[in-house]
């Protein structure tokens, strides 16, 4: 049962109120089975979810539930066909990830590989043709809303490589990029006019890059081969060539920096008036050093992230999560954008994901191709996946199956991990259930330590404090199953 702790307002301005507790008894028609009432009782086991939320505000980023160390071999790996048959498609999100960079940075643990050549990045465009007819073959007349290309480094293919992969998007997955939000990642290397040229003529309308820091010495110390000269330069083509949003990607806890030089990245940054900005905190796996300098990145990092935000909100931001500010009005850009754009639902709706990285959600099942982090296994990947026959892309390989609990954490955790909070009426038309009923002691941990509030009517969401642990609450809002597989692979 959530306690009536009362909880530590987000800002002075805001009117909200203490959580209040759920009533026992209250939990609709949800069987235990499919409610987060059994998970969360392992949370008094030690290294549990309670644990978890005390054991640092850096336990890991939730982009997505779950990860894909979750994900297992599919046996027998179901056709597409079947997988998407009882799926809505009126509104999906089309994601390509190229997996290539010019650089590896000593941070980065995406899914990516440096120095590919041209034949192995044609060759990953035959592929990803190939994979494109065998989905779109599966689905049944869909309509996308959204689309955005990741990586890795897309603009690390050519402006004619581009080009393909429009088309591809295009004429074989039926996009209408003149219609949606498209978003695209870029480098400040890879940002050359041509292929800027390229993106915005076929209808990109954001663009993010990575900068990490204006401080040549911090991106240094971070093992990114990057002059702030070639940032200023690539921010300058970027707005020459007209994206309605620019986001701009910074990065607080890395060696060497301190509150001064994280304000004059910060104050760079905001020349360009960028419409978004994603800070996030430096993650190094393994960590290295003792437990002792752990603890005091951990506080360098939360002074860092309290005083982005507040620098931010000062300039005008809105915050929409831990990581992403945007200026008021510049919502509906695409995916990334912590919306995927105005007619996308992130926590409802489908994403077909194309590429050896790209992960492919339905409501009942998510799948991708293997993972690897490693340098070696991700060649191996790329090369296996540039080998596939037509027939290979019309099955799902690797992925994990949601049963109802599952879809409502997943529910939960998109949504609390958002400023705006879980709208508990949407969770209620969804489910049948309460949010607050099914995952009552997990809720309860979070009002216990202030990092829970009621927001108005019908309206969960966590407080400024809460927002701080996002990187802490996520990792606890997992359920066992997904936590014993994600360790069963990192003991691997
Ligand atoms: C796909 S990259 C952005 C585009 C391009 N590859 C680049 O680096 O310029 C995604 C972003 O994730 C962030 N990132 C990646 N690994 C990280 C880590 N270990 N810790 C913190 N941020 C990280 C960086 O800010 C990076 O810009
Ligand atoms: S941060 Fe960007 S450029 Fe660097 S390795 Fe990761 S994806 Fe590639």
């Amino acid at each position: 049962m959530i306690p009536t702790t009362p909880t530590t307002p987000a800002s002075p301005a805001s009117a909200m109120t203490p959580m209040t507790p759920a009533g026992p008894g209250r939990r609709g028609s949800a069987s235990p089975a499919e409610t987060g009432r059994s998970a969360g009782r392992r949370g008094r086991e030690p290294g549990g979810p309670g644990a978890l939320l005390d054991a640092g505000p850096y336990q890991g980023y939730v982009y997505a539930y779950p990860h894909k160390t979750a994900y297992r071999p599919l046996e027998p790996r179901p056709p597409l066909r079947e997988v998407w048959a009882d799926e809505p498609q009126d509104s999906l999100f089309l994601y390509l990830h190229i997996p290539f960079c010019e650089m590896r940075c000593g941070f980065c643990n995406l899914f990516t590989r440096t120095g590919a050549p041209g034949e192995l990045v044609t060759a990953y465009l035959d592929a990803l043709e190939r994979q494109a007819r065998a989905v779109a073959g599966a689905l049944d007349s869909p309509r996308f809303v959204t689309a955005a290309i990741g990586g890795g480094t897309p603009t690390y293919l050519s402006a004619g490589e581009l080009t393909r992969l429009l088309d591809l998007t295009e004429r074989t997955m039926g996009v209408d990029l003149r219609a949606v939000p498209l978003s695209v990642e870029t480098s400040p290397a890879t940002a050359t006019a041509d292929r800027l040229a390229v993106l915005a003529e076929r209808g990109t309308t954001r663009i993010s890059i990575g900068v990490q820091s204006f401080v040549d010495a911090e991106v240094r110390a971070a093992v990114r081969p990057q002059k702030r000269a070639e940032v200023t330069a690539a921010l300058g083509r970027i707005r020459e060539a007209g994206f309605g949003t620019l986001n701009l990607d910074l990065i607080y806890g890395i060696d060497g920096q301190t509150e001064r030089t994280w304000r004059r990245s910060l104050e760079a940054a905001l020349e360009w008036e960028p419409e978004e900005l994603y800070l996030y905190p430096l993650y190094v796996r393994p960590l290295t050093g003792l437990g002792r300098r752990a603890r005091d990145w951990d506080d360098h990092r939360l002074a860092l992230y309290r005083q982005g935000r507040d620098h931010l909100l000062a300039a005008g931001y809105e915050q929409v999560s831990m990581r992403m500010f945007r200026l008021p009005g510049a919502g509906a850009a695409g995916a990334g954008s912590g919306s995927g754009g105005a007619e996308y639902c992130c926590q409802r709706d489908g994403m077909v994901g194309l590429g050896c990285g790209a992960r492919s959600y339905t409501s009942r099942l998510h799948y991708s191709y293997e993972y690897a982090v490693a340098a070696g296994q991700v060649r191996a990947i790329i090369d296996d996946y540039v080998r596939l026959a037509p027939q290979e892309f019309g099955v799902a390989n690797v992925g994990f199956r949601l049963d109802g609990e599952e879809r409502r954490r997943r529910h939960l955790l998109q949504s609390l991990l958002r400023a705006e909070g879980l709208d508990e009426a949407g969770y209620r038309d969804r489910f049948g259930t309460g949010a607050a009923e099914d995952f009552a002691e997990e809720l309860a941990r979070l009002a216990e330590r202030g990092w829970l509030e009621q927001a108005g009517a019908g309206r969960l969401r966590l407080t400024a404090e809460g927002l701080a642990r996002s990187d802490a609450i996520g990792p606890a809002l997992f359920s066992g199953r997904v936590r014993e597989l994600m360790a069963q692979y990192e003991a691997r």
